[in-house]
């Protein structure tokens, strides 16, 4: 594959956008290598401005659940356009989405539209801040939140101790009120609630983990979670931004049985516009102004291009629920192939997958949190990427990202992309 046209629209990109891209891992950084330029995209496939052709397992890092340009999409988008892009006003549509995105989630009366899942999580944990009268958070290593302040955070140097800004702009005051927990420990995240007992506002959670490579709970995590949370009057927030209208119609609350307090959206409910929100119950989402003290606001906020995207999106998957078993069935085949072609190899591996989420760890041991990801071997990643973009494979340029799998791949697409894993793996 030649890469010329991305590799100078990188070069001029460089000049003008801080590492020319406008996301970090766009760059490729965890990779190696210069990003390729996406010029149109269409179905499972994404073509490049060099003409190549791709079979996509990034899908928009996750928006694109039943494929580029879905017609559906795109054609309610071109609609409202013609009637105005933006009004500053309250519209019809988005209580249309609302009405609709209740109805598909469980235990929500009420949800607010921002453009984005770190606004999403930023206002979600305000909110949940501003309920409960207690300042500091739970999250837990490795789940990522978006790049607001209180997400931006390390672990500090003992279990119990709050954390340390992981990137400069945070300040020490921040970092002091967000404790660091371990995935799929419950034990670690119940020593760090009886230590700091009356001060947890909320715990923050990605239920199905997504952001180091794909890690479900296990054990039941989330249920022990939901307990602990009660015991302690602390509210559990769902960071469904991933997981929100992809695991089944209400999510991974409706997929493993289980209540938050707070649950955030983004990707798959803008339909690939920038949207994201949050919701919960009556008494703490009327906490938020303007009924409530809680300020949050946004001027581009229930955006009616966006909203028409999601509400199309939504309203696809909401009158064809087969399609969520239908992409587990399609996740589900890859991951069997994908297994074989490797063991024949002899590539050392582990493959983790939750509904239509799946990724590769390179190392036999079990990947159940950040510290097993973080053991797997990066080096070999880095030449499976490689060699499945020069097979026409795209997935993302990092071992700590999940694929994405879209109902627009066909059995066709599975096995290209499985022979792809069989040829990459003879040179790993
Ligand atoms: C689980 C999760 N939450 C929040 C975010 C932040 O969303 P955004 O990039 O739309 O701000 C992401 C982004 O990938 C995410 O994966």
């Amino acid at each position: 594959m030649l890469y010329q046209r991305s590799s100078s629209l990188f070069k001029d990109a460089e000049k003008v956008i801080p590492g020319g891209v406008n996301s970090p891992v766009r760059a490729f950084g965890a990779v190696g290598g210069t990003p390729i330029f996406a010029k149109s995209a269409k179905g499972a496939y994404v073509h490049d401005e060099d003409g190549n052709i791709y079979i996509d397992y990034i899908n928009s890092w996750g928006p694109m659940i039943l494929g580029h340009a879905f017609e559906p999409v795109v054609d309610a988008v071109i609609k409202k356009a013609k009637q105005g892009t933006s009004f500053g006003m309250p519209t019809a549509i988005e209580t249309e989405i609302a009405q609709l995105a209740i109805s598909m989630v469980p235990n929500i009366d009420k949800i607010r539209f921002v453009n984005s899942g770190t606004e999403a999580c930023m206002s979600a944990v305000r909110l949940a801040r501003g309920y409960t009268k207690k300042d500091k958070i739970i999250k837990f290593a490795g789940c990522y939140h978006g790049h607001s302040d209180a997400f931006l955070i390390a672990a500090g140097s003992g279990a119990i101790t709050f954390g340390t800004p992981n990137s400069p702009g945070v300040t020490q005051g921040t970092a002091k009120d967000t404790f660091l927990a371990k995935f799929n420990d419950i034990d670690n995240v119940t020593q760090l609630v009886e230590a700091n007992k009356g001060e947890i506002a909320c715990i923050i959670i990605e239920p199905v983990a997504g952001n180091m490579g794909c890690i479900p709970p296990k054990d039941n995590f989330l249920k022990k979670l939901r307990a602990l949370c009660d015991q302690h009057d602390i509210l559990l927030i769902f960071d469904e931004v991933m997981t929100g209208f992809r695991l089944a119609p209400g999510g991974a609350q409706e997929l493993y049985n289980v209540n938050a307090d707070i649950v955030c959206f983004g990707k798959v409910i803008g339909g690939g516009l920038p949207v994201g929100a949050f919701a919960a119950r009556n008494e703490i989402m009327d906490f938020l102004a303007p009924l409530g003290p809680v300020y949050q606001a946004g001027t581009l906020s229930g955006n009616p291009l966006a909203m028409a995207a999601g509400l199309a999106m939504l309203q696809h998957l909401n009158s064809d629920r087969t399609v969520f078993d239908r992409l587990a069935e399609k996740t589900e085949y890859l991951h069997h192939g994908m297994s074989k072609a490797l063991e024949v190899n002899k590539v050392k591996h582990t493959i983790n997958r939750m509904g239509s989420m799946i990724s590769i760890h390179f190392e036999e041991h079990e990947v159940h949190d950040f510290e097993s990801a973080a053991k797997a071997n990066n080096e070999t990643f880095k030449k499976f990427f490689h060699g499945m973009l020069k097979e026409g494979v795209y997935i993302a340029p990092s071992a700590f990202e999940t694929w994405f799998i879209c109902d627009a791949l066909s059995y066709d697409d599975l096995d290209a992309t499985i022979k792809a894993v069989a040829t990459v793996s003879k040179d790993l």
